[in-house]
């Protein structure tokens, strides 16, 4: 049976830096309370007619580069976002066209923080069965323009960015290489401790002018009850992808985790005893980035040396839904 292995990894990120200090301008925050809560200094966020298409296009491109593959070899596209360039199709139709690759297959995935692992977990099926060789799967994120950028907004605005990663996952016949397994979870139940609940169809019709004067059209967040519920699934999800292979942390080369907050990052690695050195953090200089923050993690730890082949690497997401996901990987 053949098995799926990253052949290539690549991020891009929008040119316009914002900084805490820019956000101090525009609500009640400061520079201090999101650093010391968060870890982020920086985001980016897109220019006005940015797509979430066009930042997975311009990942694709680098990660068929560096996999030294042709984008004609792709027989499956996987778009891991929240949103699409519209209302609909989603985003996953809109970069086929940007390809050039009519009539290939392009799934949208829209689990939240934990869309790319749910990507990875996709593509490693398809490929296992002999469905498909060459699949790209794309992580793409424009949070900024769905926040509430005054100070009633504050607790959720200062936390996400926007980009974009991409990954070209192919058939290998190569012993312990690639994917070697991925874990998926999700709890409804919590659904509304991490949403936007407005437009919606429980409304007739969904969008209506009354919905643009309240709060609700805006994302929210019970912080407190996601940090809690974080820093208990990531070691979970981890050890179980670890048992499911037989192998140890100790074993583990680099941890990539979703970049939700460097807080949730550094319990994750006091719960499974690692130090930091082994874990993999990007989130001060682009804050979440929803589905893309771990292809954009693995796209940058690789142009570092920091995953080199043969390494071991343990990714990890979670996020609204609740979702929850781990991969473990063989580079
Ligand atoms: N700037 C300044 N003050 C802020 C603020 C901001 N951006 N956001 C919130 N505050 C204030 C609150 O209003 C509150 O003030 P009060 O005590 O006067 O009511 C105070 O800071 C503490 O708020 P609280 O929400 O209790 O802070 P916290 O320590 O829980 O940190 C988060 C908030 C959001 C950083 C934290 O809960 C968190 O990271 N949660 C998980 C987030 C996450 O990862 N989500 C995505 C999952 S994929």
């Amino acid at each position: 049976m053949p098995r799926a292995k990253i052949a290539g990894v690549g991020h891009y990120v929008p040119e316009r830096v914002v900084t805490n200090f820019d956000l101090e301008k525009m609500m009640d925050t400061s520079d201090e309370w999101i650093r010391e809560r968060t870890g982020i200094q920086e985001r980016r966020w897109v220019e006005e007619g940015e797509t979430v298409s066009g930042l997975g296009l311009k990942a694709s491109e680098v990660a068929l580069e560096r996999a030294g593959v042709n984008k004609e070899d792709i027989d499956f596209i996987i778009f891991a976002s929240m949103e699409s360039d519209y209302e609909f199709p989603g985003g996953g139709c809109f970069l086929q066209e940007k390809l050039g690759l009519p009539g290939i297959p392009a799934l949208d995935i829209r689990n939240q923080c934990s869309g790319f692992v749910y990507g990875l977990s996709v593509a490693d099926q398809f490929i296992r069965t002999g469905m498909y060789k060459t699949i790209l799967l794309v992580g793409a994120e424009i949070q900024s323009t769905s926040l509430d950028l005054t100070t009633r907004g504050r607790d959720m605005a200062v936390l996400f960015g926007d980009g974009a990663g991409a990954a070209v996952i192919t058939a290998t016949e190569e012993e312990d290489k690639g994917i070697l397994t991925t874990h998926l979870h999700a709890d409804g139940r919590y659904a509304k401790k991490l949403w936007a609940e407005l437009p919606s169809v429980i409304f007739h019709p969904r969008l209506e002018p009354w919905m643009l004067e309240t709060d609700r059209i805006y994302p929210k967040m019970e912080g407190r009850f996601v940090f809690k519920h974080a820093v208990t699934r990531f070691p979970e999800v981890i050890r179980e992808a670890l048992e499911a292979t037989g192998y140890t942390i100790e074993d583990v080369d680099l941890i990539v985790p979703h970049q939700a907050n460097q807080r949730i990052t550094e319990a994750v690695a006091q719960r499974l005893g690692v130090s930091m050195e082994k874990v993999y953090s990007n989130i001060h200089k682009y804050g979440n980035t929803t589905a893309a923050t771990i292809p954009i993690c693995l796209s940058e730890a690789w142009a570092e040396g920091r995953i080199k082949d043969g390494d071991l690497v343990a990714i990890a997401a979670f996020g609204s839904g609740f979702t929850w996901a781990s991969a473990l990987v063989r580079w």
